[in-house]
């Protein structure tokens, strides 16, 4: 006799900052593993061309505008997702911007608006979605979060600051679920080759990238690819009931050297 009934063989999911970077590859991954998605952002033009490929692929997809610092369109998304797809069973919480300022230079309603994508827009989606999963007794809630919670970066303090209060709020969220059946989980990737960062100017990236080098960080030149975290984010879900991958760290592997 199994301890738990096993994942019901449809799954809708529901990815946030799906029109970019690691959002997009992990909608496309779950769906190419069978789930329906619904993708959110705020440009939903771009979501529901992604859409429109998962579908002309054989999945089953479905787009609707997403603003996670703004309560109403969390509400109607998470409703208007359910109406497509039917009950949630994974959320993915993945939107995330990245403004690079050092602390003491950033104004607090900069450093506000960081906070209100990254921590209460994840937040958000957990008060839309969760209650219904923690009824039906199953689910999947996966946080993105950044190696930068195990080592802050310089230039990016309020990132740093809510990524480490999505994990806080993650880990008091996993005490809280036990026992529901909900699982919830973190991915917490490492340098990843996505839009974010893109908008930096040169001068900008040049000095990051010399602080990271000297404070240890750039320990060798790759990135990861959005996929390599997609499939990260798709084995936590599809890990079978009874056990749990609570919190995964991804890191790019690095480039082969000459042999010793
Ligand atoms: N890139 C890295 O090195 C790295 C490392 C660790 C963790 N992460 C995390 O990975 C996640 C995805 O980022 P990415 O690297 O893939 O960057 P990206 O390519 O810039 O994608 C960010 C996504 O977030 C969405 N987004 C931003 N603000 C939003 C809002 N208010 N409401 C809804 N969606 C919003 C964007 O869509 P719209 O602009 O269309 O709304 C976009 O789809 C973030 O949580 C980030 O912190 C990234």
């Amino acid at each position: 006799m199994p301890r738990f009934e096993p994942h019901p063989e449809r799954r809708p999911a529901v990815v946030s900052g799906a029109s970019s970077g690691i959002g997009a590859a992990t909608a496309t991954a779950l769906a190419t593993a069978g789930h329906p998605v619904a993708l959110g952002a705020r440009r939903v033009g771009t979501c529901e061309e992604l859409a429109a490929t998962i579908r002309a692929g054989g999945g089953e997809a479905f787009a609707h505008r997403l603003d996670v610092a703004d309560a109403d369109s969390v509400k109607e998304f998470a409703a208007a997702a359910a109406d497509a797809l039917g009950p949630i069973e994974v959320v993915v919480s993945g939107a995330g911007e990245l403004a690079a300022a050092r602390v003491h230079d950033l104004d607090s309603e900069t450093f506000l608006a960081q906070l209100q994508v990254l921590l209460v827009g994840a937040h958000r989606l957990v008060s839309h979605l969760v209650p219904d999963m923690v009824r039906r007794r199953r689910g999947d809630v996966v946080f993105v979060s950044s190696d930068v919670v195990r080592s802050p970066r310089t230039r990016m303090g309020a990132y740093v600051a809510a990524k480490n209060g999505v994990e806080g709020m993650a880990r008091a969220l996993q005490m809280e679920l036990e026992g529901t059946g909900v699982r919830a989980s973190i991915v917490r990737p490492g340098p990843t080759a996505t839009g974010m960062g893109m908008d930096w100017d040169a001068q900008t990236t040049g000095e990051v990238l010399e602080e990271w080098v000297r404070w240890g960080h750039a320990r060798h030149p790759y990135f990861l690819r959005p996929s390599d975290v997609a499939a990260a984010v798709t084995a936590v879900v599809s890990t079978p009931r009874g056990a749990h991958l609570s919190l995964v760290e991804v890191q790019p592997e690095a480039p082969l050297e000459e042999a010793r």
